[in-house]
């Protein structure tokens, strides 16, 4: 079905409504309320000064209390984050059978794969979204040898510039769980493989009856993501339950904390279900950097945060069967979690 052109293909063909594969059920609707989707903000945090203590502060409460946060003058250059959402639009604009060649059947490597929906074999409604996912392995330039041209050194400039953000962070996140060093293995555990998404969500002819992205928690430690100015993100608040929307701020990195992170922490850093509209007026692009352990990585509550005597919450786990079992179905909320109890 539709080879290549994913749901852009199927927007683009001026359908007049949505094919019923992508009819969502009603529970998994979206009913915004703006009023009340605009009544919280998670925070934004200024990060022109990293060894302030009151930014630690703030990075490591928003981290507890949201599990997500927007950072702004966090140093990565404006024209590195212009150029890989021009590069986003680029490729999508590829003929199909370009697009084709990276697709999860014909893709000559898994470092690249050209998708739509989430799990389509998995899912029972599909999700109104295209993506390209680009496995970053150790050596950066290397794994990026096989990403497609026309988004190839936009995507790599992105993923390291991005990375001093993302040790730096880190570096914060381990000193409010009382961790001193982050050692090899620590290291590799929470920043030890990457993967970058280019993610695609054409305007809908029936936005309320499906989604852009289903209810998910992210698989990640951390997850940092560039989005554009059409706006469509909602958070939930994990105290009152409700949605919240991430406004897009300009030259500002969201940043959540992925499931690895919430169970090395032992629950104190929260990994929070989101999802995202589809938009009848818009297309959207948006490009997280997933930052995660390695494959082979066996994770845990960290020893510094059990050292008080807390009780453990989640046991240890092979990563690559935490990321297998979380794409063995579609979205669910935040279920996968449920594997490491
Ligand atoms: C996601 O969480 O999967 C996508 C987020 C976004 O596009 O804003
Ligand atoms: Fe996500």
């Amino acid at each position: 079905v539709n080879k290549g052109h994913g749901v852009k293909g199927l927007a683009e063909l001026g359908l007049k409504s949505l094919p019923s594969q992508y009819i969502q059920p009603p529970q998994e609707r979206f009913e915004t309320n703006n009023e009340e989707a605009n009544q919280d903000l998670i925070p934004v945090i200024d990060m022109s000064n990293w060894d302030d203590p009151k930014v630690a502060r703030a990075v490591c409460e928003a981290a507890r209390k949201w599990g997500f946060f927007q950072i702004v003058n966090h140093g990565v250059a404006s024209h590195v984050l212009e150029d890989v959402k021009d590069a986003t639009h680029r490729f999508y604009e590829l003929p199909a059978e370009e697009k084709h060649k990276y697709s999860k059947e014909r893709s000559v490597s898994n470092s690249v794969r050209f998708g739509t929906s989430f799990t389509p074999e998995a899912e029972n409604a599909l999700e109104w979204k295209d993506y390209l996912s680009l496995f970053v392995a150790a050596n950066v330039d290397e794994a990026a040898s096989l990403w497609p041209p026309v988004c190839r050194n936009e995507a790599l400039e992105y993923v390291k510039s991005s990375e001093p953000v993302v040790k730096k962070l880190m570096a914060i996140l381990m000193k409010g769980l009382n961790v001193k060093e982050i050692d090899e293995n620590k290291e590799s555990m929470l920043m030890g493989s990457k993967r970058i998404n280019l993610n695609y969500y054409p305007k809908c002819p029936n936005p309320e009856l499906t989604v852009g992205v289903g209810r998910h928690s992210d698989v990640s430690t951390l997850t940092v993501l560039l989005q554009d100015d059409i706006g469509g993100l909602y958070v939930r608040n994990t105290e009152t339950m409700k949605w919240i929307h991430v406004p897009p701020v300009s030259g500002s990195l969201v940043i959540n904390v992925g499931d690895a992170l919430q169970i090395m922490s032992n629950g104190k850093y929260k990994s929070v279900e989101h999802r995202v509209v589809a938009n009848g007026n818009s297309n959207r692009v948006s490009v997280p950097i997933f930052v995660n352990p390695r494959p082979s990585d066996v994770i845990g509550p960290l020893p510094e945060v059990l050292q008080s005597g807390e009780k453990r919450l989640y046991k240890n786990v092979v990563y690559k069967d935490y990321v297998m079992h979380f794409f063995s179905k579609g979205h669910d909320g935040k279920a996968t979690v449920e594997f490491a109890k």
